[in-house]
C-alpha cells in the first residue's frame, strides 16, 4: 500500500529543524508532499513562490505545492494517508494535539509526529528572521542552499 504524507507548515522560512522532519518523514512515506500554507492571519517575510524555490532547493526529490484552506480538503485531494508534524519541545504538544484532534475528527486523518531532534529544538522562523535583520550567522539554523536567499531580504 503507498502512503503518501503531507507535511504542512508556514515556511518563513525553512529551517533545518524542517529538513531534519523532512528527512526523517521521506523514511516513512513513500510519497511525501511539503505543503505551504497561505495563512491570511500570519504575514510572511517571503511569498510561496520564494518559500517553494527555497524548499526545493533543500529537497529537490519532494513534491511542493502552496495551499489555501483547510488542509484537510489538500489531504483528501492528494488521497494522504498522514499528515507529519513535527514536535519540538512539550510546549508544541498541546496546540499541536488540538489540531490532530481536529483534523482526525473533519477529514479522518491521522497526524503522525516525529520527534525534532535536540539540536533543532530551540529553533523557529521568527528567530531565524531576527538573526537574519541582525546580519548574525546563520549557518547553525537553516540550509546554506538557501542563506543567500535569506541574505537577499536584509539588505
Ligand atoms: N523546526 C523549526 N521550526 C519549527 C519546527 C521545526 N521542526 N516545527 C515548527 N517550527 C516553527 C516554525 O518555524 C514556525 O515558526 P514561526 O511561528 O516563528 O514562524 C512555528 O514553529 C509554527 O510552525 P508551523 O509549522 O508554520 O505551524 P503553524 O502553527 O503556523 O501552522 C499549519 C500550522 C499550517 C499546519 C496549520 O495552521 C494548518 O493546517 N493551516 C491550514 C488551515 C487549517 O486546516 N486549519 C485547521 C487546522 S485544525
Amino acid at each position: 500500500m503507498e502512503h503518501i504524507g503531507i507535511f504542512p507548515g508556514t515556511f518563513d522560512p525553512p529551517t533545518l529543524g524542517h529538513l531534519d522532519i523532512i528527512r526523517k518523514a521521506k523514511k516513512i512515506c513513500n510519497h511525501l508532499i511539503i505543503a505551504i500554507a497561505i495563512k491570511p492571519d500570519k504575514k510572511s517575510l517571503f511569498s510561496p513562490e520564494e518559500k517553494k524555490e527555497m524548499l526545493q532547493k533543500i529537497s529537490s526529490d519532494t513534491d511542493i505545492i502552496a495551499f489555501q484552506g483547510l488542509i484537510i480538503e489538500l489531504a483528501k485531494q492528494k488521497k494522504a494517508s498522514f499528515l507529519i508534524r513535527g514536535l519540538r519541545s512539550e510546549s508544541d504538544f498541546e496546540p499541536e494535539f488540538q489540531m490532530a484532534q481536529a483534523n482526525k475528527r473533519m477529514g479522518g486523518i491521522e497526524t503522525l509526529f516525529l520527534m525534532a531532534d535536540e539540536r533543532y529544538s530551540h529553533m523557529s522562523s521568527t528567530l531565524i528572521r531576527e538573526i537574519a535583520y541582525f546580519k548574525g550567522p546563520l549557518h547553525d539554523f537553516v540550509p546554506k542552499e538557501i542563506e543567500a536567499m535569506i541574505r537577499k531580504k536584509f539588505p
